[in-house]
C-alpha cells in the first residue's frame, strides 16, 4: 500500500488539465452492454475504478480496445450476465451493470455491493426501479438476480418510477433505470429523477446509441422504449469533483493555478460557498473578455484566494446543491478559516472518517450528528494520517499541503481510485509531495 509524503506550505502555481468524470465514466461504460455495436468514450481518467470497470466489463463478455484516453468496448457475448462479488466489492458503481444486462439480455445476477467508508448504500431504489419496469427480482445468497418479464418477450416493459429516497434521488439509481428503459417496450417515467451532471451525460450517450428520452438534468425523465440501441461515439464530461478539489488545494496554499477543462456550470453551489470563503475562480483568456461570462462546461478559469478565509455554512444535497463528494476537501479548507464554520452532510449522514484524521493535524472540530463545526486554527500541523476513502483522502492532501511540517498519508490507493496521478500534478504545481511505494 503506497503512501504519500508531503512537505507542506508551498504555494500552488500553474496549470492544470482536469480529466473525464469518474463518476460519469463508470456508468458509461456499462451502458455500452446494452448493444452489440461498438460504444467508444474519449475523455476516460487513468483511475483504478476504471480499470476495475473494465475488468467487470470483460467478464460479462464486453471486448475493450484502448488507446491514450479512448476506450472502445463492444459486448460480444450476451451469454454472461453474472458480475462477481470479486469484482463489485472493490468498486460498487458495479452495481450499473444490472439495468444495462437485464434490459439487453433478459436477465442478470449482480453481487450486492457491501457496506462502506462512507456509510449504509442501500441499493432500494434501483430494484424498486427495476420492478417498475416489471422485472421479477430475488436475493439469494448476496446476489440479486433480476429477469424481465416472460409475457413480454423477455423485455422490460415501460412504467411509472418514483426514484426518490430519504436523502433525495439516486445517482447510479437513476442511470440503471434509465438504461434499462431505453430498451422497454413503452415509455417510462422516472420521477424525482437525479439530476447530476454525470447522469445526463449517461442519457447523453443513451441518446447518442438510438435512445428517445427527454428531461435530462431534471427531476422528470421520459424514456421511450426503442427495440435496440446501436454503437456511438462520446466525449466524457470533465470531472466537477477533481475540478473542485483542485480549487481548493490552490486556494489553501494561497496558490496561482490555472484550470482548464473546467466545468463552472456544474459547479454552482461549490463556487457560491467558496466565493463567500473568499475564494473566486474567473474565466481566463478568451473567455474573460468583457460582456459577461455565461458559465461553460470547458472553461479555462483562474483561483484566486484571499488572504484569510470566512468560515461559511455548507450543507451538501443532491445537485445542484453543493456535492457530498467535495464536503471533505471544503472542511479542510475551513479548518483554516477566520471563525467557526458548519458543515452538514445530508446524503451520507456518516461520512466524516476525515474529521478524526483532521485532529491530529491540529483542526479544531466538533461533530454533532450529522453535522461538524469546525473552528479555524491558525495552521495545521504535519502528521501521519490514514485514508479511509476516495474523498476524505483527498481533504487530508489538501489539509497536508498547507500545514507545517510533513505529513505522511497512509494507503492512498483510495485516493487513485478518483485521481488520476495526483501526486504528479501537484509535483507540477511545485508541491512537495512524493509516492512511497511499499513492496
Ligand atoms: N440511496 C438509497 N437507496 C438506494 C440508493 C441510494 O436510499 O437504492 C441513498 C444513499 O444512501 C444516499 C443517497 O440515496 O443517501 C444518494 O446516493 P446515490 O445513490 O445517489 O449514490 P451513488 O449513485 O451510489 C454516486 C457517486 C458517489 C456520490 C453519490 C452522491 C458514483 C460511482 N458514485 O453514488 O461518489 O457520492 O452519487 O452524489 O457515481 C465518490 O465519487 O467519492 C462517490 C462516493
Amino acid at each position: 500500500m503506497d503512501s504519500f509524503i508531503i512537505r507542506g506550505g508551498r504555494p500552488l502555481r500553474g496549470t492544470v488539465r482536469i480529466n473525464g468524470a469518474k463518476n460519469a465514466c463508470l456508468p458509461l461504460m456499462a451502458a455500452a452492454l446494452l448493444t452489440d455495436q461498438p460504444v467508444t468514450l474519449r475523455g476516460v481518467p487513468a483511475l483504478s475504478d476504471v480499470r476495475s470497470m473494465e475488468r467487470l466489463l470483460a467478464t460479462l463478455g464486453c471486448e475493450l480496445s484502448a488507446q491514450g484516453t479512448t476506450r472502445t468496448l463492444r459486448g460480444t457475448d450476451d451469454s454472461k450476465n453474472t458480475a462477481d462479488y470479486d469484482l463489485m466489492r472493490t468498486m460498487r458503481a458495479g452495481i450499473c451493470t444490472l439495468g444495462p444486462l437485464v434490459a439487453a439480455r433478459g436477465t442478470a445476477t449482480v453481487s450486492m455491493p457491501g457496506g462502506c467508508a462512507i456509510g449504509d448504500r442501500p441499493v432500494d431504489l434501483h430494484l424498486r426501479g427495476l420492478r417498475a419496469l416489471g422485472a421479477e427480482i430475488s436475493l439469494d445468497a448476496g446476489y440479486i438476480t433480476a429477469t424481465a418479464p416472460a409475457d413480454n418477450g423477455g423485455r422490460l416493459r415501460g412504467g411509472h418510477v418514483f426514484l426518490g429516497g430519504p436523502n433525495g434521488s439516486t445517482a447510479l439509481g437513476t442511470a440503471n433505470v434509465m438504461s434499462a428503459a431505453a430498451l422497454a417496450t413503452g415509455t417510462t417515467v422516472i420521477e424525482c429523477a437525479a439530476c447530476e451532471p454525470e447522469i445526463e451525460d449517461v442519457g447523453r450517450l443513451l441518446i447518442a446509441m438510438g435512445a428517445k428520452i427527454t428531461g435530462l438534468g431534471s427531476p422528470r425523465v421520459t424514456i421511450e422504449g426503442v427495440d435496440a440501441l446501436g454503437g456511438a461515439t462520446h466525449d466524457v464530461i470533465p470531472d466537477r469533483i477533481e475540478a473542485g478539489t483542485y480549487v481548493m488545494a490552490a486556494a489553501i496554499t494561497g496558490g496561482d493555478v490555472v484550470l482548464e477543462n473546467f466545468p463552472t456550470v456544474t459547479l454552482g453551489a461549490a463556487l457560491d460557498r467558496l466565493n463567500e470563503v473568499g475564494v473566486t475562480v474567473r474565466p481566463e483568456g478568451a473567455n474573460a473578455a468583457p460582456g459577461g461570462f455565461i458559465p461553460g462546461m470547458t472553461d479555462t478559469v483562474r483561483v484566486h484566494a484571499a488572504r484569510r478565509f470566512n468560515p461559511v455554512q455548507v450543507v451538501t444535497q443532491p445537485h445542484p446543491g453543493f456535492p457530498t463528494d467535495l464536503q471533505a476537501q471544503m472542511m479542510a479548507l475551513l479548518t483554516v478559516a477566520d471563525g467557526n464554520a458548519i458543515i452538514t452532510e445530508k446524503i451520507f449522514p456518516d461520512r466524516f472518517l476525515h474529521v478524526a484524521e483532521l485532529l491530529r493535524m491540529g483542526a479544531d472540530i466538533t461533530r454533532v450528528g450529522p453535522s461538524a463545526m469546525i473552528t479555524g486554527v491558525r495552521e495545521l500541523v504535519g502528521a501521519p494520517v490514514m485514508c479511509s476513502d476516495l474523498r476524505a483522502s483527498a481533504g487530508l492532501v489538501i489539509a497536508g499541503l498547507a500545514a507545517k511540517g510533513t505529513t505522511t498519508l497512509n494507503r492512498v490507493y483510495h485516493l487513485d481510485r478518483g485521481y488520476e496521478k495526483m501526486e504528479v500534478t501537484l509535483q507540477a504545481l511545485g508541491a512537495d509531495i512524493e509516492r512511497v511505494k511499499e513492496n
